[in-house]
């Protein structure tokens, strides 16, 4: 790695430009780095017909880290095949850099137990790990339309399957630590209906043999999406595949009070570049607005400085800091209860540099 880290910044669209140019702020404060602005998602369609071009997935492979915002929104959205896409720019970098695993961490704040439409003595204690599998399933099999039919097909292969489990076996031996506790992974699949599913089953099974401290079970996709809202506590490592990861990861969100508050790191084979980004899309409901909840890139960015970068003092000053600031109360519309004043974006990333420059003092 270059003495001062390069990472690209990809805004996107949406609320996007407001969220990253507010980490950017973060990053700053923090350290040196490079940065390196461009575009890609609908914004990239507008200036260059598609959402990726060569030269921005080259600067990304090249880069240490980069950070992304959102991408899409209405003015692209279409159902024409043929008409260029803002997330094919998305598939396309996260294929592109080889980022088959998509951590998205779910830890409540404590001082959000009340923001989220579950009971707090549901939500209390936990603190759970989705592991998505990212690039194969059915959003990267043979798809098309014929007529007035269409498919999309769901493809996996042992070799994709198997480096996936290990992800998220390692991510389960890393969490407990030395703590005792025994790690768990739980997968999640439609076996009693899939045969992508079956073979998942049965090859993250195989796999577990490669680690005997760490408990395994499996849940179909159903029960599993009941399961995380009956007993969120419950769960430490859910290792699953591209879809049903795309749709938990979301459900698992509310667990925190908001989508605005959960991050997310993909990442390759190790010493290749991380894509880092907020799970949330590019909500162009309230895109200019000065309202968006920039914490989950800000968390995003921790784990920019975590795994990305191997920084995990600074990774930790950012999370202690976004804990800080929701312990003092400031809240952004889509966390703000009944009683509480919300602040706007700009606010709140205020407070958590000042909290992050005084060294946490205040
Ligand atoms: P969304 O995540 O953008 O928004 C869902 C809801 O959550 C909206 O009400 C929105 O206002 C709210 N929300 C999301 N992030 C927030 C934040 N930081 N602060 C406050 N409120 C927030 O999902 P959507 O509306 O289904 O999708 C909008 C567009 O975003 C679509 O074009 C979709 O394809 C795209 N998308 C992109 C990504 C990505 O770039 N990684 C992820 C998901 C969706
Ligand atoms: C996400 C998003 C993307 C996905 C879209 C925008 C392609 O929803 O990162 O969760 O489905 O993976
Ligand atoms: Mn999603």
């Amino acid at each position: 790695m270059s003495e001062t880290p390069r990472i690209v910044l990809l805004p996107g669209d949406g609320i996007g430009p407001e969220i990253v140019a507010a980490a950017r702020r973060l990053l700053e404060a923090l350290g040196e780095f490079e940065f390196d602005e461009r575009l890609m998602g609908g914004c990239s369609i507008d200036a260059h017909g598609v959402a990726l071009t060569d030269e921005v997935l080259d600067a990304c492979r090249g880069a240490d880290a980069v950070l992304l915002g959102a991408v899409g929104g209405p003015k692209w959205d279409t159902t024409d095949p043929d008409a260029p896409r803002p997330e094919q720019g998305l598939l396309g970098l996260r294929k592109g850099m080889g980022l088959y695993a998509n951590l998205r961490p779910v830890r409540p704040s404590p001082a959000l137990v009340g923001a989220s439409p579950l009971r707090e003595e549901r939500i209390a204690g936990t603190d759970l790990l989705v592991v998505r599998e990212l690039t194969g399933g059915i959003y990267f099999g043979d798809s098309g339309r014929e007529g007035d039919s269409a498919h999309d097909t769901c493809e996996y292969s042992v070799a994709e399957i198997e480096r996936i489990a290990r992800a998220g076996f390692a991510a389960a031996q890393r969490r407990a630590g030395g703590s005792g506790r025994q790690p768990r992974v739980t997968s999640v699949d439609k076996a009693n209906v899939l045969e992508t599913s079956r073979l998942w089953r049965e090859t993250v099974s195989r796999v577990s043999e490669e680690y005997p401290d760490v408990e395994l079970d499996h849940l179909l996709v159903d029960n599993a999406a009941m399961q995380l809202v009956s007993r969120p506590a419950d769960f430490d490592v859910i290792v699953t595949e591209n879809l049903f990861g795309d749709i938990l990861s979301d459900e698992s969100a509310m667990l925190t009070g908001s989508l605005g508050m959960l991050p997310s790191a993909s990442l390759g084979e190790a010493g290749a570049p991380g894509l880092f980004e907020p799970v949330h899309g590019s909500a162009p409901d309230i895109a200019g607005q000065g309202v968006a909840n920039p914490l989950a890139t800000f968390l995003s960015a921790a784990m920019l400085l975590r795994h990305g970068l191997g920084r995990p003092a600074e990774a930790e000053r950012i999370e202690t800091a976004v804990d800080a600031v929701l312990e003092r109360g400031l809240r952004t519309p889509d966390l703000a209860g009944d009683g509480d004043s919300p602040v706007g974006t700009d606010e709140m990333t205020a407070a958590v540099l000042a909290y992050l420059t005084d060294d946490g003092d205040r």
